[in-house]
Parts: structure tokens; sequence; C-alpha cells
């Protein structure tokens, strides 16, 4: 048998290496092993929003660790500045969502106040406001300022994450797992390279999670390709804040004054991130419509995602019912970069034999998510 670990934690994408750091600097002898290079999947590519209050659509648990998962980025981003020297470009002054119509001015406003009912700040602007307020964009119905929302340059918090778990577990990047065997009270975790065993592994591989445990299908883990682009407004136009139209375009300012466009949700493009034509040719119609200011600004780069989908589109983030020595932390589709704090805490709850927060119940692996009759595990 090759080397032994406390844990293994398989994909090395924001959540898995905020997990391995998270035990490794708990005292955890941890392996991270990543396929392909550090945060170069649907970590790399994502827009950075942390949009609590924006993504998510109703109260409840997810809202709620929405939320404390995003007034952990503070803390974060100065821990991982003075672990790595890496800045995360943590921005937090707000996301607008905009209105159009006023069926949408009327939905904003029903959302407007539960969440005010739920403790969140957030303030109705009229047109006038709005354009006050990105005096680049078209005429608006009005909408709503979320002002503790806000985003970080999501390759760099991927390339911190990553470089701060290097530091306190060994990273093994290129190095793709190809079987996961239970072996007594230990588990066995083959890879192109060599074997290593484990108490517990903790799978955290996005759409490809369910793959690595040999049960392709089982949770039905899929992607769900988002294509996006960056843009630099000629000078002396700048976007200050996140703006976000529903089922349309959001834009989200960088500090460095570029601009994200995005994103596609293209659930059967499967396993493919060709940027298309087609999706460059939509997101910059929609953001023409609500950014004209914007129409004249430098196209930068495009690229492509894969979120990471399980069963119904929620999280699954716990240990397999009748495989305990497994942990699930997958499934966050839109919001992997929002939870990914709160979630490796939980992971490392589960790992030490408790159990998080009792929000986290709601997004335990259900019966069923057990590992398939005759496979490796
Ligand atoms: N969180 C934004 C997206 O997934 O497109």
């Amino acid at each position: 048998m090759g080397k032994n670990f406390d844990v293994i934690v398989v994909g090395g994408g924001v959540i898995g290496s905020l997990i391995a750091r998270r035990l490794g600097r708990a005292g955890r002898s941890v392996l991270l092993l990543e396929s392909g290079a550090m945060g170069e999947q649907s970590s790399g590519a994502a827009a950075g929003m942390l949009g609590a209050q924006l993504e998510i659509h109703e109260p409840g648990p997810l809202y709620r660790l929405g939320v404390e998962s995003r007034s952990r980025f503070k803390q974060l981003s100065e821990a991982l500045l003075d672990e790595t020297g890496v800045d995360i470009e943590l921005v937090n002054n707000g996301i607008l969502r905009v209105a159009a119509t006023p069926e949408e001015e009327r939905e904003l406003k029903a959302s407007m106040q539960w969440q005010l009912e739920a403790g969140q700040r957030c303030e109705w602007l009229d047109g006038a406001g709005v354009a006050q307020l990105e005096p680049c964009l078209a005429p608006h119905h009005g909408g709503v300022l979320l002002p503790d929302d806000g985003n970080v340059l999501a390759p760099r918090l991927a390339q911190a994450a990553a470089l701060a778990a290097s530091r306190v577990a060994v990273v093994r990047a290129d190095e793709a797992v190809s079987s996961v065997v239970k072996e007594g009270s230990h588990v066995l975790v083959r890879t192109i390279r060599d074997t290593y065993g484990a108490s517990v592994v903790v799978v955290a591989a996005g759409a490809w999670s369910d793959e690595v445990l040999g049960t392709r299908g089982l949770f039905h883990a899929r992607p769900v390709k988002g294509q996006m682009f960056s843009l630099r407004p000629k000078p002396g136009v700048r976007l200050q804040r996140t703006v976000y139209r529903h089922g349309a375009v959001y834009l989200v300012p960088k500090r460095d004054g570029s601009v994200v466009v995005g994103a596609t949700m293209e659930p059967e493009a499967g396993y493919h991130r060709e940027v298309t034509v087609g999706a460059l040719q939509k997101l910059s119609t929609a953001l023409g419509e609500v950014a004209p200011g914007l129409a004249d600004a430098h196209f930068e780069r495009a690229w492509t995602g894969l979120r990471p989908m399980v069963g119904t589109g929620q999280p699954i983030v716990g240990p397999l019912p009748e495989e305990p020595h497994i942990i699930l932390a997958t499934g966050h589709l839109r919001n992997g970069v929002l939870l990914a704090p709160c979630t490796a805490e939980a992971v490392a709850s589960y790992v030490d034999g408790g159990a998080p927060g009792k929000d986290w119940a709601a997004f335990l692996p259900p019966e069923g998510y057990g590992v398939a009759a005759g496979s490796a595990v």
C-alpha cells in the first residue's frame, strides 16, 4: 500500500482546496487530489458573485447558509492574503437587481419583503435612482439594491485556496483517481500514479463526483455549462457594482475595471467547454438592452465553466448514508464560490464525527445515495 493519510480530498476546486486547508490547519494529515490543474474547472471559470440574496430565491436553510458563508469572506480574504500573498479581490459594494418590466418590478418587491423579514438589508430604487447609481444602464422601472452581496475574483480565489491548502496538506494535481475501494477500516484510493489509504475520503469533484466513486449516474451528477466573456469599458465609463437582470444577464465589475458578462445555463451541453457564437450573441444582446453605456467596450476574452448539478440542483454535503467514510461536498451549482467557506466548515464537522448546524441537515446525501451494488467502494 502507498501512503496513508487521515483524509483524502478529491477535487482541487475552491471547495476541495478550502476543505483540505481547513482539515490540514486542524492538524489532520490530508492528501488533496486533482485530475487536472488546480482550480481550472468551474471554480476558475466562475464570475465570483457572492450573491446570497441574489441567487437564493426563498427563505430557508440554503438562504441562511448563503448569508452565513458570505459573511465569512472578509476574514477568509485576509487569511488567504496572509497565508499565500494572493489577494482574492473581495468587493462588497452590493448587487443591483434591475426590473425591466412592471412584472419584474412586482417580483422584486415581493422578494424584498421576505428578505427584510429574514433580517437582510435591501433597498428599492426607482428608475431615477437606478440611473443615478449606474449611469451606463438603460432606463429601468427600478431595481433592488442588495448592499451586502458582492464578488471576488474567482480564479484568484481558486489559486489562493490551492496554495493555502498546499501549506498544510499534500497536493497532487494532474493525478486522476481511478478507483476508491474499501479495505477493512481504510479506504484505498488508486490514482493513475499511486495508491493511498485514508480513514475518510471527501469527494468534492463537482460534475465528476460520482464518476470518482465509480457510481456514474447514481447521484446523477452532471454539468450545467455556463458561457461568459469579459469586456473593458472605454475610458471614463465605469460600472461600480454587479448588475443582474433575471433570466437575461449579469455584469460583474472587477477591481481592475473589467466587467464579466454572464452567463448561459446549458444543462444539455454535457462536458464540452467550447465557446459558441450563439451564446456570445445572446449575452451581447442582453448586455446591450441592460447597459447600452457598455456597448462600445472592448471585448477581452470568452470562456466557459461546468457548474456541478446533482439531483434537483441543491448542494449535497455529508456522509453517504451507508458509507460514512465517504463524504460528499458537491452539487453547489450556481453557488459554489459563495458556499465554499461554510461547506469547508461543515465537512470538517462531519470528518470529526459531529454534525454542523441544523441547516446542513437539509443537504445530507439522501437514502439511495449509497454506493451502487457491485461498484468499487
Ligand atoms: N453564480 C452565477 C452563475 O453560476 O452563473
